[in-house]
């Protein structure tokens, strides 16, 4: 028999074969409360890209009093934290598959993380990537918000580019103190060398890090991002599943200047009558690739459009406004149709 669990080891337990699901922004509660997740009530400290998850699993040997979580968008350094956690038996540490922004804006609650840990993000050099860096003022924001006061903010480069983007945007952040004597110094006590560290070494580029402590000037008002109620439209139409299906071409929708959607593919189930519409949402916060699903109802002539569950949805403004808009465009297929009822936001 094969048990399916949301923890963190996967082993044989006596003649079940228990297989993990990786945790990730689909499968943990927005946001976490993760003394219940770890089973204890301890100070928290977040790694951000971990990579090979050497540092991690240092920090998770040196910090036994901590529960210590990384968060990578890798799956092969997932795979390998994965492993190297269970091979040491270790239960105060785990990783997460999800975007460290993602994590930050709906996982994470204000004033809940004693430390950040950043080793070498990815840089994104050229000025039309540069939204994608972790280090830019959203981001750090959130950052400052989820430390509790006296928390630590550990950041460590081996750009020099980077790190004097980076001094400039902290040396601006007036949450933050700096804890030493220069924007940054080439060694701090208590670390091990990373890979990519290790790399810069090689290349002679040794890396700098950065050591900032939490103060107690307000920090930026940045409230976990919880699901919203679920979305739910009823509409009337004198077309088919099928008659849909064959007007549909691929579309994109924007709602205000920061939710994206693409509807992909229009696929028709002819046995249930059912027609799923692949979907992706990007919102600033998080990425979603899921599908919307019309139903028909037992009254002829009218359906139900909500989401399936394909892509686990996570139930978010841009969900909300990709409802509407296919709503919208269902309607307008013929000059019959019409919505009987809709359950939506337009805001949070
Ligand atoms: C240059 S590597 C550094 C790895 C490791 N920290 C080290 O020093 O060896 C950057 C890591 O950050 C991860 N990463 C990049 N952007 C991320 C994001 N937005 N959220 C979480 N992880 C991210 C990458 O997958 C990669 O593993």
């Amino acid at each position: 028999m094969i048990i399916v669990t949301n923890t963190v080891i996967s082993q044989p337990v006596g003649k079940f074969l228990v297989i993990t699901r990786k945790l990730n922004e689909k499968n943990l509660p927005f946001p976490t409360n993760w003394s219940e997740l770890f089973g204890a009530d301890r100070p928290l400290i977040v790694e951000i890209g971990f990579g090979n998850a050497d540092y991690l699993l240092h920090l998770a040997q040196t910090r036994p009093e901590y529960n210590i979580v990384g968060l990578e968008i890798s799956n092969q350094s997932m795979e390998k934290a994965e492993r190297k956690i269970q091979k040491a038996g270790l239960h105060h540490v785990c990783a997460i598959h999800t975007r460290a922004e993602t994590a930050l804006h709906h996982l994470l609650e204000p004033a809940s993380v004693s430390e950040f840990h950043i080793n070498n993000p990815d840089p994104w050099f050229k000025k039309r990537h540069s939204r994608r860096r972790l280090m830019q003022r959203d981001t750090l924001d959130a950052l400052v918000s989820r430390l509790l006061p006296d928390g630590f903010l550990y950041l460590a480069t081996d750009v020099l580019a980077y790190a004097e983007m980076s001094h400039e945007l902290l040396a601006e952040t007036p949450g933050l103190e700096n804890t030493l004597d220069a924007p940054w110094v080439d060694s701090l006590p208590g670390r091990i060398v990373t890979k990519y560290e290790a790399r810069g070494i090689r290349e002679g580029n040794p890396a700098k890090f950065f050591r900032y402590r939490r103060n107690h000037q307000p920090a930026p008002d940045i409230p976990t991002l919880r699901e919203l109620p679920v979305p739910h439209l009823v509409l009337q139409t004198p077309l088919t599943a099928s008659d849909i299906q064959a007007q549909f071409a691929p579309m994109t929708h924007q709602a205000g200047n920061e939710i994206f959607v693409t509807y992909l593919n229009a696929f028709f189930n002819q046995r249930q009558n059912v027609l799923l519409i692949e979907v992706t949402i990007t919102e600033p916060t998080i990425e979603q690739h899921i599908a919307l699903m019309l139903f028909p109802r037992e009254e002829p002539g009218t359906f139900t459009l909500k989401y399936g569950t394909l892509g686990s949805p996570r139930i978010t403004l841009g969900l909300h406004r990709a409802t509407a808009f296919l709503g919208d465009w269902l309607v307008n297929l013929h000059p019959d149709s019409r919505i009987l009822r809709a359950s939506l936001q337009t805001e949070r």
